[in-house]
């Protein structure tokens, strides 16, 4: 019999958990029931107990050691290691997952391309993270290298401005991993849609900077995003860009290898991938960056194309058709040929009427054709859009606002007329309204 205080692996618990309920959307993948035999109390549990988690697997089992034989009375105690390295606090340093039965599930925040996301409490701790469930259930091929990838430049990319990765929990099934994050109250595509007013041009250039100074810390990491976009950039309510999604993430190295063509969202995605390249660089996750700068301008996404046919002649609309001088080598790109530039009909002036000519001179350097002259994410920031006037707003000033995320409702502002107030007076008090 299970012992009562391991609920949490008790099938009676896993029951009553939310956890198993969260498939219910899903094509449901088969269990198999299988009929284990009894054991121990002391063996029983494949789940975390307090003594199985990584944390407790670190703590370091070393302490208690033999009295050394040998007779260094500082050298290690075990005679088969070098008296000369020093003793690891505990080896190996690879530990078990956690179970997701760790957390309690709150609400389900979104379903994107490549996972389910939700918003849990540590049981533990009593701390609200994210929890992005995998999506793992049509894998054949074993875990999907995507899936990888995405944990690992998490991992690798550790910083300010990119959401921290705590841990890997794992449910019932081969199926059921999830990524466990910090919950980040926003994402940048939701909050321009609900906020009252647009950002200010010093909020822009403070969250522009943020995102920068984490672009640059993951290509200074050999890492490329390839999915930057407004919707995977979580903010907080204390004024902090968090990027998110590695989802397409990979490494990249010098000489750049091939890689895959189908990369970026459409509307972010840069023209040398629009044209087929089969090799590509840093320089289209700043591209993607110019799309979101334009965006935060503008309050609505700059190139909103159906196909890549449209989305190459809004930008040629905009910035003008490529030429060997602005982009010399274009016309050997694979789809160069095929396409036909229309000629420019507006400009980055005429359409963003409302930032310095500083402002547009970033934003020309971000959205430059030729990926070799476009502008580096280091470069980026320092450039003079950041320090003139305005300048950038501090985190902490910026205002917050209800989190949809975590299911809070904006605040209705009421009417300030008395008579009214006056005759709704019983209204008040009464909660369904
Ligand atoms: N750490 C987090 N905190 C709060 N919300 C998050 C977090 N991570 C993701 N989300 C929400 O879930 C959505 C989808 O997550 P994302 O990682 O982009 O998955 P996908 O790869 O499926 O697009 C995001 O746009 C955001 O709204
Ligand atoms: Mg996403």
């Amino acid at each position: 019999m299970s012992a009562p205080s391991q609920a949490e692996s008790s099938t009676s618990a896993r029951k009553r958990s939310k956890w198993d309920t969260f498939d219910s959307d899903e094509p449901s993948p088969r269990r198999v029931k299988i009929k284990r035999p009894r054991r121990s109390p002391t063996s029983r549990s494949p789940l975390p107990s307090s003594t199985n988690t990584p944390a407790a697997a670190l703590r370091p089992s070393s302490v208690s050691l033999p009295a050394s034989p040998l007779r260094h009375p500082g050298a290690a105690s075990d005679p088969s290691r070098s008296r000369y390295v020093p003793r690891r606090p505990a080896y190996p340093p690879i530990t078990p997952c956690r179970s997701v039965y760790a957390y309690e599930r709150l609400n389900h925040i979104e379903e994107g391309s490549y996972g389910v996301v939700f918003r849990a409490r540590d049981k533990e701790t009593g701390e609200i993270v994210a929890l992005k469930k995998l999506k793992l259930d049509q894998e054949k091929g074993g875990f999907p290298i995507t899936s990888l990838r995405e944990v690992m430049a998490l991992m690798t990319c550790r910083h300010e401005h990119v959401v921290p990765i705590r841990e890997i929990v794992v449910g019932d099934t081969l199926t059921q991993i999830f990524i466990v994050m910090d919950f980040i109250e926003h994402d940048l595509k939701t909050l321009l849609t609900v906020m009252p007013s647009p950002f200010l041009q010093s909020e822009i250039k403070t969250l522009l900077h943020q995102l920068l100074s984490a672009v640059a810390h993951c290509h200074a990491n050999w890492v490329l995003h390839r999915d930057l976009k407004t919707s995977n950039l979580l903010m907080n309510n204390r004024g902090q860009i968090k990027v998110a999604d590695f989802g397409l993430a990979r490494t990249f190295g010098d000489p750049l290898g091939k890689m895959t063509e189908l990369v970026v969202t459409l509307w972010y995605r840069a023209p040398e991938i629009l044209l087929g390249a089969k090799t590509y660089s840093t320089a289209i996750d700043l591209w993607s960056v110019g799309c979101i700068f334009g965006e935060l301008l503008l309050n609505e996404p700059v190139f909103q194309a159906k196909g890549e046919i449209e989305m190459l002649s809004m930008i040629s609309k905009l910035l003008g058709p490529p030429t060997e001088d602005s982009w010399p080598g274009y016309l050997d790109l694979p789809l160069a040929k095929t396409i036909s530039f229309p000629a420019k009909t507006s400009s980055l002036r005429a359409r963003f009427p409302y930032v310095t000519e500083t402002g547009i001179d970033l934003l020309g350097r971000l959205l430059m054709y030729d990926p070799e002259r476009r502008i580096t994410a280091e470069e980026a920031m320092q450039h003079p859009y950041f320090s003139e006037s305005p300048l950038p707003k501090h985190p902490d000033l910026f205002s917050s606002f209800p989190s949809i995320a975590a299911g809070e409702k904006r605040v209705k502002v009421r009417s300030p007329s008395a008579p009214q107030r006056v005759a709704n007076y019983q209204m008040e008090f009464d909660f369904g309204v």
